[in-house]
């Protein structure tokens, strides 16, 4: 509410201000907006001491770039996601919107509803509709050897919006986060991160269009300065409390979201974007990574920046049951594309069933579709949309048993994966180079 009405302030002074015009006035115009603004910012500070945000220990499902759980082995409710972070659902008219202007079917995460909630989508889409550009931002924290299936999900996506959109990309790899908040050490995270890039070269970015860069390597200049004035507008209650930090915890947990959130703000890299510093920014990933952006878009108007804008995923489950994210942390829950054509079969055999436990009983009921892991990985990757909704019917109505479900899903699988492992074969040390170099932009991104 209140930070509402600073926004609206904030904005109504700008506009008074534009509106003054004789040059004699124009220092004492940016002197009135400074101070203006200062206020304003000491109002949230002191706001903020008073009001820390809720802890979320008692919440039925907890839902942070650290936590995805819910209690009792229950299920995400993504409609109470949406309500607790703010941020809007995607409906059909606008994926039609994004057919209309990209001139191309939805990409099927988008159009199976999994790419599910936005922030400010629709302005991006205003932008792009006049013939402005704006650039896309995801990443990674380097966790282990391989991604998994869960993680290609966003980078999936993101090589369809730059093919669509023809716009540039930035992908961050925090190879500092995991030292942070795991015990990785720096030298293994490095490694592990330049391991990551390959498997995302091999997902087909586009190099000319496509920056990826370190945290160890890169942070410095303009990303640091960005940095520095994210994290002078933050209290560290704030950032306690969104992040679930705790005074015992190392301090370098604080300062790590600032580092997360600048790249939203294109005045971060000046020798890709040539000094623009008001490109708009649209980030794809899962919801998980929502707190870090909410902290960025507080932020932005103060910096007289623009924020940034999401389109955000549900998450692929865990092998072993909705309840949660295929995560990296539990190997067993996780399919990695590195994985053998025999991992694989034995990991979606183990996978949870909602087929009935007798014959007799899956022809009278048909299997539950809703807890039956098998039938959530082909509609996240089985790309024809007939052959899924046979699936669904018979298997749903109880004329196909989950074995043929597990194995048809186990040569999905395969082939992703040996699809994969063939690009990632071609990419090189130099491929690798080229795409981490800092470099000015061919003109327009064109
Ligand atoms: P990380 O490495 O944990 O995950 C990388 C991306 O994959 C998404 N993701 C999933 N999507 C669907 N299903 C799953 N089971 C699943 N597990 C992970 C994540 O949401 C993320 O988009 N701190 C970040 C790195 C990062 C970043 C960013 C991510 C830095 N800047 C900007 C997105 C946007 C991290 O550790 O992601
Ligand atoms: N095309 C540039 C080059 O090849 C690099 C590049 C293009 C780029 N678009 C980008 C880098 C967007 C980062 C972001 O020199």
């Amino acid at each position: 509410m209140m930070e509402k009405m600073v926004e609206r302030t904030r904005r109504l002074v700008d506009e008074l201000i534009s509106s003054i015009d004789t040059p004699r006035e124009e220092t004492r115009k940016h002197e009135i907006k400074h101070e203006i603004n200062r206020l304003l910012d000491e109002m949230l500070l002191s706001l903020e001491k008073r009001e820390p945000e809720s802890s979320e220990e008692e919440e039925e499902q907890v839902v942070t770039p650290f936590v995805v759980s819910v209690k009792d082995g229950g299920k995400i409710d993504y409609d109470k996601v949406i309500e607790k972070f703010g941020c809007k659902r995607i409906d059909e008219s606008l994926i039609d919107r994004v057919e209309r202007l990209t001139c191309r079917k939805a990409h099927v995460f988008l159009r199976r509803g999994f790419f599910f909630a936005h922030r400010d989508l629709d302005e991006i889409l205003d932008a792009y509709e006049r013939g402005d550009k704006f650039y896309l931002y995801t990443g990674r924290g380097p966790s282990s050897e391989s991604l998994h299936l869960g993680h290609l999900i966003p980078f999936m996506f993101t090589k369809y919006l730059q093919e669509a959109f023809k716009v540039p990309l930035v992908i961050q790899i925090t190879d500092d986060e995991k030292c942070i908040w795991k015990s990785l050490k720096p030298e293994d995270s490095k490694r592990l991160g330049r391991e990551n890039v390959k498997d995302i070269i091999a997902c087909g970015f586009d190099v000319t269009k496509t920056f990826i860069f370190s945290n160890f390597a890169t942070v410095g200049d303009k990303i640091y300065e960005n940095m520095v004035e994210v994290g002078k507008r933050v209290t560290v209650n704030k950032m306690m409390a969104t992040y679930g930090i705790t005074g015992e915890d190392p301090a370098a947990k604080i300062s790590f979201p600032v580092v997360q959130a600048v790249p939203s703000f294109s005045s971060s890299f000046p020798d890709l974007f040539l000094g623009n510093d008001k490109l708009p920014c649209l980030i794809p990933c899962a919801i998980d990574q929502d707190p870090y952006f909410r902290m960025t878009r507080d932020v932005a108007p103060r910096l007289s920046y623009k924020k940034p804008a999401l389109i955000e995923s549900k998450f692929l489950p865990a092998l072993r049951g909705k309840n949660g994210k295929m995560s990296a942390s539990d190997a067993n829950s996780a399919i990695y594309i590195n994985d053998s054509a025999e991992d694989i079969k034995r990991k979606a055999n183990s996978a949870v069933t909602g087929g009935r436990d007798s014959l007799e009983d899956q022809k009278k009921y048909g299997a539950n579709l809703e807890e039956d892991i098998p039938f959530q990985y082909l509609s996240f990757f089985l790309e024809d949309d007939a052959e899924l909704e046979h699936i669904k019917k018979e298997y749903g109505e109880g004329r196909m048993q989950s074995g043929e479900v597990k194995k048809r899903l186990t040569q999905v699988l395969t082939e992703v994966v040996e699809r994969h492992r063939k690009a990632r074969a071609a990419v090189t040390e130099e491929m690798v180079d080229a795409f981490m170099a800092v470099r000015h932009l061919p003109s327009k991104f064109e």
